[in-house]
């Protein structure tokens, strides 16, 4: 076993983080309630936007997690988040309905988290009818030619005819989706994307490329490519998480049980890969004594994608991951965590939304920064460990 010698986060350090980041959160709906937070922050912290971009469901799913601390504690600040909750929803709702920036995959991301996570809480009608009407939404974007859902962009330019690794979070949502409305459409879109999507993003080595191609006329698959790795052939940290976290999710929804396996071998090559203290850099590519940043978020991720597998496992393998789930976030508790909401509004430091190199497309932001997904995933994990959670996915 790697990484034997780090110590796990306790029972009473996961509720102490826990509660920090419910205050945190309830501080935070001053400004929040109405607004969202801005994908990442800057010199520690968040500024207020509009319901238009791709990460907003985030800082709904905090409220959301915070709302389920606080009830679980009879904490009347309960009430205040659950009122916050319904707001967001509203503000949801209305972007589905007048299509304000929806013209990408990225629905899941948006929905699961607040309109299904209100649906499954408090019961919010609203919520519902939203998440079916972005599932909706994103099964526009599914390529029969391909069987891959279009991560961005216009559907008919080749420089688009791409899926990418993130994706596998998004699905869930059309699983949720089939099973409302007892209309199996959505889920078998899922499963085709599912099914393409690991057979091509998922490498010999079993590391992930980031986004992959395909032939717009056969739907054959052309080549992969990086858009936030450093370069093409190496390894993004948050990509490899979203794939730790794809394959649990894609075994919980298929019950194929080469997931596991595949879960497995992805979770190793991103263990393998870490610096001594189980934060990854930005790209697996740099590892202690690289001058690079690095990007806790994909440690929260990596955390949540174990500690759902883990369920589907026998007890001496879901023992090793929980393990490394623990290790990680005792790591982010001690070293990365926000203590002291006078330097930060956020919960998590020194995430990377955005590095530009030589050698890939994206721009330059939110880099060694606060994110909101970063923010959401450490929380989904400790709540994932206060107690048996039922996710938002
Ligand atoms: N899904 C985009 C990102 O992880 O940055």
């Amino acid at each position: 076993m790697l990484f034997e010698n780090m110590p796990a986060i306790t029972g009473e350090e996961v509720e102490n983080a826990l509660r920090f980041g419910a205050e945190q959160v309830v501080r935070n709906l001053t400004d929040f309630t109405y607004k969202f937070q801005k994908a990442y922050s800057e010199g520690g912290f968040y500024r207020p936007i509009d319901n238009n971009y791709w990460t907003t469901g985030f800082w709904t799913g905090e409220i959301w997690l915070s709302y389920e601390y606080m009830k679980g504690k009879d904490n009347p600040l309960a009430e205040q988040l659950r009122k916050a909750g319904e707001i967001q929803i509203d503000s949801f709702l209305e972007r589905i309905e007048q299509k304000i920036e929806v013209d990408h995959h990225d629905m899941g991301f948006l929905y699961s988290p607040s309109c299904v996570a209100g649906y499954k809480l408090i019961g919010s009608t609203k919520g519902r009818e939203a998440a079916i009407r972005a599932a909706d939404q994103l099964i526009t974007r599914y390529h029969p030619v391909g069987e891959f859902i279009q991560a961005w962009g216009p559907m008919d330019a080749p420089e688009n005819y791409r899926l990418i690794i993130d994706c596998l979070l998004n699905l869930p949502l059309l699983y949720w989706a089939s099973e409302e409305t007892g209309d199996t459409k959505y889920r078998d879109i899922a499963e085709k994307h599912i099914h393409t999507a690991i057979a091509n993003v998922i490498r010999e080595d079993y590391s992930t490329w980031h986004t992959f191609f395909f032939d717009m006329k056969t739907g054959a698959p052309d080549h992969g490519a990086t858009c936030q790795g450093y370069r093409d052939g190496s390894a993004w940290a948050r990509g490899q998480a979203w794939g730790i976290y794809g394959c649990a999710l894609a075994y919980k929804y298929t019950k194929r049980k080469e997931y596991i396996d595949i879960f497995k071998h992805v979770s190793q090559y991103y263990l393998e890969h870490l610096p001594k203290d189980m934060v990854p850099f930005w790209d697996l590519e740099f590892t202690d004594g690289d001058d690079q940043p690095r990007d806790s978020s994909s440690a929260s991720i990596a955390a949540c994608g174990m500690l759902e597998m883990i369920k589907s496992m026998g007890e001496e393998d879901a023992a090793v991951y929980r393990r490394y789930a623990k290790q990680m976030m005792k790591s982010l508790y001690d070293t990365y965590a926000v203590k002291d909401a006078d330097l930060s509004n956020g919960l998590v430091l020194h995430s990377t939304y955005s590095n530009h190199s030589p050698y890939n497309t994206c721009n330059h932001y939110g880099v060694d920064e606060c994110n909101s997904w970063g923010d959401y995933f450490y929380m989904e994990a400790l709540t994932r460990l206060h107690k048996d959670w039922k996710l938002y996915w």
